[in-house]
């Protein structure tokens, strides 16, 4: 049994140690909103936050998260609505096919969080791990700059969100 805090929600899995983490979020439960792309850590897809930091889901076993906090897609927006990264890609109409997106959004994310101002390589240095198909990488740098530069506001989602316990088979 596995303990694992997901968007600020606790929950008890019965699953192996070495588990991917994507898998527990998808199968377990039922976040599907984190793609699975290439399986080994090379399309950026699977993007979650770990303790803050993005990581690659698929090939991060659940054993690294036991005492730690993930939060992914789902978890960003808050009482207020949309994550103001969320509303700068639907102004920047950055998704295409959308695959990609929501990888490429806890990415940002991340960056945002860790430089609320960055450059256009330190943009560049952040997302390089994030594939995009459609090749939508100048709408992403712009909306992360109208992010950055208070175009869209930015906030930073509650901390204190209450913890609640949920039993999973
Ligand atoms: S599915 Fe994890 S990096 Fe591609
Ligand atoms: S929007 Fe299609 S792969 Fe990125």
């Amino acid at each position: 049994m596995i303990t694992l805090n997901v968007n600020g929600v606790e929950h008890q899995l019965d699953v192996a140690a070495d588990t991917p983490i994507l898998w527990a979020i998808r199968e377990q439960l039922g976040l599907t909103g984190t793609k699975f792309g290439c399986g080994i850590a090379q399309c950026g897809a699977c993007t979650v936050h770990l303790n803050g930091m993005p990581i690659r889901s698929c090939v991060t076993p659940l054993a690294a998260a036991a005492n730690g906090t993930i939060t992914t897609i789902e978890g960003i927006s808050g009482e207020q609505g949309l994550h103001p990264v969320q509303q700068a890609w639907i102004d920047e109409q950055v998704p295409q096919c959308g695959y990609c997106q929501s990888g490429q959004i806890m990415s940002a994310v991340a960056l945002l969080q860790s430089n609320p101002t960055p450059s256009d390589s330190d943009i560049d240095q952040a997302m390089s791990g994030n594939v995009c198909r459609c090749g939508m990488y100048g709408r992403i740098r712009q909306a992360i700059k109208n992010v950055s530069t208070g175009q869209v506001q930015f906030y930073e989602p509650d901390a204190d969100t209450a913890s609640q316990e949920v039993q999973h088979g």
